[in-house]
């Protein structure tokens, strides 16, 4: 077959009780806790698209565990994600997470995981009484370089490394034939292999992270590539949950992390283990000059920390006004941190310095090596991102799911299982939750173990009940291999096989995508502005965009993997993008602003914003939910 020899593929079938899509914090829970409830002969599947070893948000490792509760109290920690999101969370998935995510930090120190302790507790585990060395409130640091193997270990043990796929990208969930709001299987390609993999199940668990290269990213030309969130999640979860019915929840919601210029290093150990700075060109402090700002969003100003997106907001306006770039001033925090220190506790604090990137954002050490930058001498700039949607860091957008049975909260939260999606046997965990966040690596992995514990119920409950699909595989598999076929029929077609009127390139569509993002919908040419009309210029491009994904080509294997991330990104955007539409006020400044509705209007937006798409014909329903809360936030 030409020069490519891919093009009929093998179909493998797969029978299982519990299909666990994606391979990252969420599912390695998930397959961890599912398999300590699994009564005997219940079979459960992993599939990552990628190594489970090095896959997801993880996978380059990290320097802190974002959320240990510890001495804290839960409540403390339901109110804290509350105000950092503006006032809209679910108390009841956030609880939920919080009474159970240190059980699992313990079990990561088993595992081999180093934390740091406090000099009078060094040597001690957590479960001994160890105390971690806290770098905020909520935060405790590790050497995490490690981390997502040692993860990844318990998941394989658990489940045995015979019943985890790897490399193989999962395009499709597959609804039942007899029931149609009832999962049956999922559908993908091995990314290494001519084959197609058909799983059939009676429950799964849906947790491919969030959504990365929607917008227009800031790194261009040598630097194209290299974002903040990790390049494995393509928005599969949002799309696939879209496609299968499920209603969907806060997807107006986006992160816009403030991180290291160009390297994206994250910033979290410089303000809070480091207590640095950040600053205008002129050496001013923007959250001291610009505080009266934030009386505009009351009453999220008098969180006790300042709101993650609020914190940008104010940044912005210097960068508005002209007084760019912004500085983390890293030399004058080194320098007080020194003061006190021996020559060799200096040492060692340059060295953490470094070590920060080197455990989890190698690039940004990168950076700096190549632009002889010194923290202790040289401040650093910072720069807002391009837009990243998510539910488990600083973000909220997702699936709507059925919460905790035990907690008094309204019936309409609890309608099923815990963390089943409104689509029967559907769960998801980690950035596939919405109206939830701050739960990070810890938090992601815990709610998985939720999840799980909660599958194996559920199909012990349906344990007679025998999936079926609804669609026709032949059909599906053509479908997904069509971007091959495209190929293959057309490029002899011009001399220079990328320059074709038959097909569009993965690449080029997603430059299409990421640039109508970009200028339409809040990205950061326009300083994450927008509007009614210019979101329903989008739309109509976005249309356009999921008319031609039809012709999307593939020249091998990676690039069939290129053509169906994109599709799901196409997805994710649409579904952003009408979310952004709906709410008509300015909820997340410094994450994005409606212009024409520039400002917080908690009379008629301080509720949650769902919708739903009828998979059979793609109309939307776009629709207002009542917020609730269970702990006093004081308003
Ligand atoms: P992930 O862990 O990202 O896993 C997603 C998985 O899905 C991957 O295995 C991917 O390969 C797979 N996948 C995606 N699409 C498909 C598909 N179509 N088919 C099959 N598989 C698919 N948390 C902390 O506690 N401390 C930190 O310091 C910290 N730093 C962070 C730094 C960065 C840069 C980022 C992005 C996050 C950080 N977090 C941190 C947060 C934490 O990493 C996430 O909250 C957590 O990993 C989310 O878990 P998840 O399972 O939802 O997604
Ligand atoms: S990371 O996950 O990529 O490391 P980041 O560095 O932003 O993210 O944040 C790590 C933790 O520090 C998160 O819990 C975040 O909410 C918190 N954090 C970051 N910056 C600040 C700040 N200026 N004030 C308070 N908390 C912060």
């Amino acid at each position: 077959m030409s020069d490519t020899n891919i093009g009929n593929p093998e179909i493998v079938e797969v029978e299982t009780d519990l299909l666990i899509i994606g391979g990252g914090m969420a599912a390695c829970g998930c397959a961890y806790e599912a398999q300590r409830w699994a009564p005997d002969g219940m079979k459960v599947i992993m599939v990552d698209k990628a190594a489970v070893d090095r896959s997801g948000a993880v996978a380059q490792g990290l320097s802190a565990i974002n959320t240990y509760i510890g001495d804290n109290k839960q409540e403390d920690y339901v109110k804290m994600v509350h105000a950092d999101l503006m006032g809209i969370t679910r108390d009841d998935l956030v609880f939920d997470v919080g009474r159970h995510v240190d059980e699992s930090v313990e079990l990561f120190e088993e595992w081999g995981l180093p934390i740091w302790k406090t000099k009078e507790t060094e040597g001690k585990s957590l479960r001994d009484g160890g105390k971690p060395v806290r770098s905020g409130k909520w935060q405790i640091m590790i050497n995490g370089e490690s981390y997502k193997p040692i993860v990844a270990e318990a998941a394989k043990k658990a489940i045995g490394i015979e019943n985890i796929y790897e490399r193989v990208f999962i395009v499709k969930l597959l609804l039942d034939a007899n029931d149609d709001n009832r999962i049956a299987g999922a559908v993908g390609f091995s990314v290494r292999e001519d084959k197609i993999f058909v799983f059939k199940c009676k429950s799964a668990l849906l947790a491919g992270g969030g959504a990365v290269n929607v917008f227009r990213p800031r790194s261009t030309g040598e630097g194209q590539g290299r974002t903040w969130y990790p390049v494995w999640n393509a928005g599969s979860t949002y799309s696939m949950a879209v496609e299968a019915g499920a209603e969907m929840t806060m997807m107006e919601n986006r992160f816009v992390p403030a991180r290291f210029k160009d390297g994206y290093g994250p910033v979290g150990a410089w303000f809070l283990l480091f207590k640095s700075k950040a600053m205008n060109a002129f050496g001013e402090d923007y959250m001291v000059k610009n505080k009266d700002m934030l009386k505009d969003f009351a009453p999220y100003d008098t969180a006790a920390v300042v709101p993650t997106c609020l914190r940008n907001h104010l940044m912005l306006k210097e960068m508005k006004d002209g007084f760019g770039p912004i500085f983390m001033d890293t030399p004058t925090a080194m320098k007080k941190l020194s003061e006190t220190m021996t020559p060799k506790e200096v040492k060692h604090l340059e060295a953490e310095a470094w070590e920060d990137f080197l455990d989890m954002c190698i690039g940004q050490a990168a950076v700096w090596a190549g632009m002889n930058i010194r923290p202790e001498e040289t401040a650093s700039e910072l720069m807002p991102t391009e837009p990243y949607l998510l539910g488990s860091h600083s973000g909220c957008c997702g699936i709507w799911v059925s919460g905790p049975e035990d907690v008094d909260s309204p019936a309409e939260w609890k309608w099923g299982y815990n963390r089943m999606t409104t689509v029967k046997g559907l769960f998801t965990a980690g950035d596939g939750v919405g109206a939830s966040g701050h739960k990070f690596s810890s938090g992601s992995f815990a709610e998985g173990r939720i999840a799980g514990k909660n599958m194996v119920r559920f199909a012990q409950d349906n344990s007679s009940h025998q999936p079926a699909f609804k669609a026709d595989i032949n059909e599906i598999s053509e479908e997904i291999y069509k971007p091959v076929r495209t190929y293959l029929e057309h490029k002899d077609k011009t001399t220079a096989e990328d320059i074709n009127p038959h097909y569009i390139l993965p690449r080029m569509f997603q430059m299409r995508l990421q640039k109508l993002m970009d200028e339409y919908v809040a990205g950061v040419s326009t300083y994450y502005q927008t509007n009614k009309v210019m979101l329903e210029k989008g739309l109509e491009l976005l249309e356009m965009c999921k008319e031609d994904s039809a012709h999307l080509r593939a020249k091998d294997l990676h690039e069939l993997l290129r053509a169906w991330e994109n599709y799901h990104r196409v997805r994710t955007a649409e579904v952003h993008l009408r979310h952004i539409l709906y709410r008509e006020e300015t909820r997340y400044p410094g994450f994005f602003y409606r212009a024409d509705f520039p400002e917080l209007d908690e009379e008629n937006w301080h509720c949650f914003v769902n919708s739903r798409m009828d998979p059979d014909t793609g109309e939307w329903t776009m629709m207002k939910k009542d917020w609730v809360g269970l702990v006093d936030h004081g308003h």
